[in-house]
């Protein structure tokens, strides 16, 4: 979508394999220039006709003296287009131009280290300290840096930590300025693209929305109507509010009531959305089937097949009766789309398949819209407070598709999912009333195929077991256990035995991922 705009010229950021790709191109967002994933070993005629405001090359885990070690097109530092690899990427336009690239004496350097910046009125260091601390994570780094570089800054193990072309706007960094352990990375970036790439400072959500009305409103023209499903996430409920305000009456958003969503959640969704936005919106009770589909189903994976199945039914049978509806929209975010090998220029998809976020076949028929496929998700829920969602729905924690089914252990009935239910509620309220929601990415209880034995009163009793979990992670991929206060987990624990009938045991989960996963199913 961003594509047809003139005025926003992308950020290319090459990928050599870094773990940290997707990160350097959410700090070239913050600092409003558009950045997007491409291949390594785009040519240089692609890049042209791409027309970037600069090229970033990444990290990677190769070495560049290796055969075999990815490269890139060498005719692509001779475009006139400002060019800042960073670790891998330094090195590597380093060795195109003639600099020595040897592995570091001292075995490499890891974690934070000190950093001496050689002369603090080149643009690139702008108000950053003289001594400053950066992120290394490097084991080869340039021996000399011939004549064709100035070096720029030096730790006590590696005296060329970052370089300038003597004749062209072309920089490198040997450490990671995008990692929050570089204090002054973000600035070093932002001194890149404003002082060095003039960069126009047009990335923003403001002119998103704007852009993105103009692209929808001419897609869907005047008659059509669009279906769009509502999961209880942002990403759909983003994508929805940006659609109503584009076409209004014509976006019809689908809410499926799974029987398996969790406390409120229906309500929740009802109040923010009709409410606020000209949808129109269309709840489906479906608790029956859904639970019928899982009466006596244990095996997650069958859980999450038979779900999905239903689902489908449920929402096809929902949006045949949407008269006009021609096109269907889907909250498909960018970090999907590049790691599905879905972007035309992007790299291909090596990372993982991605779980099917309420994903819907495009062979019910219809044209699909995907609103969000440029953006972070951080850049969603900025999005969502752009369109006046509320604070409470921006922010929501995430919630897997296949919903309480993936957290009642064992055999998914009302019954069980009515203890779940309530247990959730409570551990959520009292992780709110603390204040702490939003440090912990995702929080929810989990019910448990045992029972236990306890003691109530003077009964001995034999029942149900919760188990709490909260992770704290940026990216889901990995993720450790929250450290919540030991009082918060005692309120917790107090309130769901005192109240929640049929529970009388309550175990907080320590496992990092990995090994574990975050749900237990
Ligand atoms: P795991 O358990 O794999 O979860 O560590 C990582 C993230 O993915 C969510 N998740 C799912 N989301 N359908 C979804 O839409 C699923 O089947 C599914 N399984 C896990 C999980 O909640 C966490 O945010």
């Amino acid at each position: 979508m961003a594509d047809s705009d003139p005025a926003l010229k992308p950020v290319l950021v090459l990928d050599f394999g870094a773990q940290y790709v997707q990160l350097i191109a959410r700090r070239v967002r913050e600092r409003h220039a558009f950045a997007r994933i491409v291949r390594h070993d785009i040519t240089a005629e692609r890049v042209r006709e791409l027309d970037p405001l600069a090229l970033i090359l990444s990290g990677g885990p190769a070495s560049v003296y290796e055969p075999g070690a990815p490269h890139c097109d060498p005719a692509l530092f001779s475009l006139g287009i400002p060019v800042l690899g960073i670790c891998y990427g330094m090195q590597l336009i380093c060795e195109a131009m003639g600099s020595q690239v040897r592995a570091n004496p001292a075995r490499g350097e890891y974690g934070r280290t000190p950093c001496r910046v050689l002369d603090s009125r080149e643009p690139l260091f702008h108000d950053v300290p003289h001594e400053t601390i950066v992120w290394m994570s490097h084991g080869d780094q340039i021996q000399d840096a011939g004549v064709e570089f100035v070096g720029l800054a030096a730790t006590p193990s590696c005296p060329i930590a970052a370089v300038r072309h003597r004749r062209l706007p072309v920089y490198g960094l040997q450490f990671h300025p995008e990692v929050s352990h570089t204090p002054y990375g973000s600035l070093i970036l932002g001194n890149f693209l404003d002082r060095i790439c003039n960069n126009p400072r047009a990335w923003t959500m403001g002119a998103f929305v704007a852009r993105s009305i103009a692209e929808v409103s001419r897609r869907v023209g005047s008659a059509d109507r669009v279906v769009c499903g509502l999961s209880g996430g942002v990403d759909s409920a983003v994508c929805a509010a940006l659609l109503a305000r584009a076409l209004g009456p014509r976006v019809v958003c689908v809410f499926v009531d799974t029987g398996l969503l969790r406390s409120g959640e229906r309500d929740a969704v009802a109040a923010a959305f009709g409410a606020r936005t000209a949808a129109e919106l269309r709840v489906v009770d479906a608790a029956g089937p859904f639970l019928q589909a899982l009466a006596g189903v244990i095996d997650p994976q069958e859980k999450r097949r038979r779900i999905g199945h239903v689902f489908i039914e449920v929402f096809r049978e929902a949006a045949r009766s949407i008269p006009g509806a021609r096109f269907l929209a889907q909250g498909t975010l960018y970090p999907d789309v590049i790691e599905s090998g879905g972007e035309p220029d992007g790299p291909t998809a090596t990372i993982k398949i991605h779980h099917n976020v309420g994903g819907l076949p495009q062979q019910l028929g219809f044209e699909l819209i995907e609103p969000l496929r440029d953006l972070f998700k951080d850049e969603v829920r900025r999005l969502g407070i752009e369109l006046g969602l509320p604070d409470s729905l921006v922010w929501r924690h995430p919630f897997p598709g296949p919903g309480l089914a993936v957290r009642c252990l064992g055999e998914v009935t009302a019954a069980r999912l009515d203890v779940l239910r309530q247990a959730d509620a409570i551990f959520l309220d009292e992780l709110n009333r603390a204040g702490l929601e939003r440090q912990v990415a995702q929080a929810f209880a989990v019910l448990l195929p045992v029972q236990a034995v306890g003691v109530m009163g003077d009964a001995r009793t034999y029942e149900n077991v919760i188990a709490l979990r909260a992770v704290e992670t940026e990216d889901f991929m990995t993720a450790d256990w929250s450290r919540l206060p030991q009082d918060l987990l005692a309120r917790v624990s107090t309130r769901i035995t005192n109240t929640v009938k049929g529970v009388n045991r309550v175990v907080y989960d320590i496992t990092s991922k990995p090994p574990g996963t975050i749900e237990w199913e």
